[in-house]
């Protein structure tokens, strides 16, 4: 399976902290917001990554992930000229995808909470169809929502409804089978001029090829749009971080307890950050390799 990190857009909500930066790149409390689907990407085992982000910051990604080789991983990057939807991913990244199934993670959604990596299994062991992920919130007008007829099944997907069927909101995690690419590009634009992912996700919620997958109570998702939330968002690692004296989403520490760095470089970078609580992470994991973990 391959992945996808859609890490371009403009920020507007933002303003002006984005206008000089691309959000993506801003801090969420301790490292810079990517670094989050990122984990989410290398919590599913995927080695194979692409970073798709606006021409103007392209370079500034580059310079934080290289080749991705210090993680065990292969980074790519493109650019998408302009921010026309999130099916974009799959027109331009159809190359790369080369007809594998992939996870598409939106570059300013956070998710963190137990159970993730079974989570994130069960879904890429699905050979076809789609799966999408949801989670309860209080507004859904604001998000694409899932509604469910009385077995569960999803029956229905609509974006930004004014009367939501339902309180299930459809987060910014997508597994998608080969035929995605295709299907992406034989999308027309909606009213406002995007392409729509929630387009795409209703061909296969016709088709029967559907699942979605509830995250529950356990799960914290986070949007990081709007200066409110990036400042909650970071309020919640911090906490999380704090109290349980564990990171979220430090990357050498998933890459080394995936298998994908060796020993000596989870130290080296250890080493080099060892000022940080990140740094921290990374030794204390190499520390724990002989101890069950707790
Ligand atoms: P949005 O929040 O819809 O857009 P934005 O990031 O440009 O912000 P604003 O609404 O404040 O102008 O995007 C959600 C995520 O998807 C975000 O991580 C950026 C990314 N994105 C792209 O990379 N390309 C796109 O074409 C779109 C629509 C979004």
């Amino acid at each position: 399976m391959k992945g996808i990190i859609l890490a371009g857009g403009t920020g507007t909500r933002l303003h002006p902290a984005t206008l000089a930066i691309n959000k993506q790149l801003l801090p969420i409390y301790d490292k810079p917001m990517i670094y989050y689907p990122m984990s989410v990407l290398m919590l599913a085992g995927i080695h194979d990554i692409l970073i798709i982000a606006s021409p103007d910051y392209v370079d500034n990604y580059r310079r934080l992930f290289e080749d991705g080789s210090s993680l065990g991983i292969r980074v790519a990057y493109m650019v998408q000229p302009k921010p026309e939807g999130l099916p974009q991913a799959f027109t331009l990244g159809r190359e790369f995808i080369g007809g594998d199934s992939v996870m598409l993670v939106l570059g300013d959604n956070l998710f963190f909470g137990a159970n993730m990596t079974e989570l994130l299994a069960r879904a890429s062991s699905r050979r076809r169809g789609a799966t999408i992920f949801s989670y309860r919130v209080d507004d859904p007008s604001r998000y694409g929502v899932v509604d469910f007829d009385e077995s569960g099944n999803a029956v229905g997907l609509e974006e930004k409804p004014l009367h939501p069927r339902s309180n299930q909101a459809v987060t910014g995690l997508y597994v998608f089978d080969g035929t995605v690419a295709d299907r992406a590009a034989s999308l027309r634009p909606s009213a406002r001029g995007e392409l729509e992912i929630t387009d795409l996700i209703r061909e296969y919620l016709l088709e029967g090829s559907l699942a979605v997958e509830l995250m529950g109570r356990g799960f914290a998702w986070l949007d990081t749009g709007t200066h409110d939330s990036l400042l909650e968002a970071g309020e919640f690692v911090r906490t999380i971080q704090k109290r349980q004296g564990i990171q979220i989403a430090c990357l050498e520490e998933i890459a080394y307890r995936q298998g994908f760095i060796t020993a000596d470089q989870a130290r080296s970078r250890g080493r080099a950050l060892a000022k940080t609580a990140y740094g921290q992470a990374i030794l204390t994991a190499l520390e724990q390799r002989a101890r069950p973990r707790m």
